[in-house]
């Protein structure tokens, strides 16, 4: 399918980008603001959400946000102040790319502990449910709310060593069905990214002797990131959509 977006198609809207500091998250950030969005930059290490921040400025982008936020130990509270701060900064929000995540130990099921489990799911589903909570009564009165998880290949099919990983993405996968159907007589729309095999520093985590220049570049990806997050996508809810075809 042809994911082709319109030049401005995100004019004047507001997106939250999470884990804007780096690979994909950085590159959806850089392409929401080119598509004319105004971009709220969430992420853990405040320099490099600076030097996404930089890049939007200097490409004549319009100007995001920094949201400094360890997913970690972040509460409820924490997500219902950050809603109420981009409401009396913007007036609107409306899409979240639900893109950070730990990817954890590589390794035998029963060498998963307790703690790196606990620490996993917090980023990687915890986190993205507190967050969309607080964000609903914002979306809902958006003109086409957007929320756009990402799973991955072990999303939907469980493999040997991938962990506490595959789990928290059939979590996610989980969570982005069970809101899409609730949100499928709003105007909300739900889906997920499946990015595949991409040219980050997670992958390179986890295939270190890798040759990451067959890897595809977050830019590559960036159409079906763009198509989800836009009015395109208005008959398309509840799906996790593969953003590489098939190798
Ligand atoms: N790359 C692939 O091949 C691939 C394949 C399938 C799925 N995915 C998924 O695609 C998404 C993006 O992955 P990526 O490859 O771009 O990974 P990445 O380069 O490692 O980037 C992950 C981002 O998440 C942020 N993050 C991690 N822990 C956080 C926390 N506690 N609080 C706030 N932010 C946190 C990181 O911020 P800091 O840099 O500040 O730590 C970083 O910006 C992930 O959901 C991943 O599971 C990737």
């Amino acid at each position: 399918m042809d994911y082709q977006v319109e030049p401005q198609a995100l004019k004047d809207h507001v997106i939250l980008v999470t884990g804007a500091g780096a690979g994909i998250g950085k590159q959806a950030a850089m392409s929401y603001a080119e598509h004319g969005a105004t971009v709220i930059l969430l992420g853990k290490t405040v320099n490099k959400l600076e030097a996404t921040f930089d890049e939007i400025v200097a490409a004549g982008f319009p100007e995001p946000a920094i949201v400094p936020l360890d997913l970690k130990g972040a509460s409820k509270q924490n997500y219902l102040d950050m809603v109420d701060t981009i409401e009396q900064e913007y007036g609107r929000l409306d899409g979240i790319l639900h893109n950070a995540s730990l990817l954890g130990m590589i390794g035998p099921f029963e060498h998963i502990e307790e703690d790196s489990f606990d620490d996993l799911m917090q980023v990687n589903v915890k986190a993205e449910l507190l967050m969309t909570q607080a964000a609903l009564p914002l979306l809902r009165k958006a003109p086409q709310g957007r929320v756009v998880f990402t799973s991955s290949t072990v999303g939907h099919s469980g493999r040997a060593l991938w962990g506490a990983y595959a789990i928290s993405k059939f979590a996610t996968e989980g969570m982005m069905q069970v809101l899409a159907d609730e949100m499928s007589i709003t105007n909300v729309r739900i889906n997920a990214i499946n990015p595949g095999a991409t040219r980050t520093n997670m992958r390179a985590q986890a295939y270190p002797a890798e040759d990451a220049n067959m890897l595809k570049t977050p830019l590559e990806l960036m159409p079906l990131y763009l198509y989800l997050m836009s009015a395109e996508s208005q008959d398309i809810n509840g799906q996790c959509i593969d953003a590489q075809p098939k190798r």
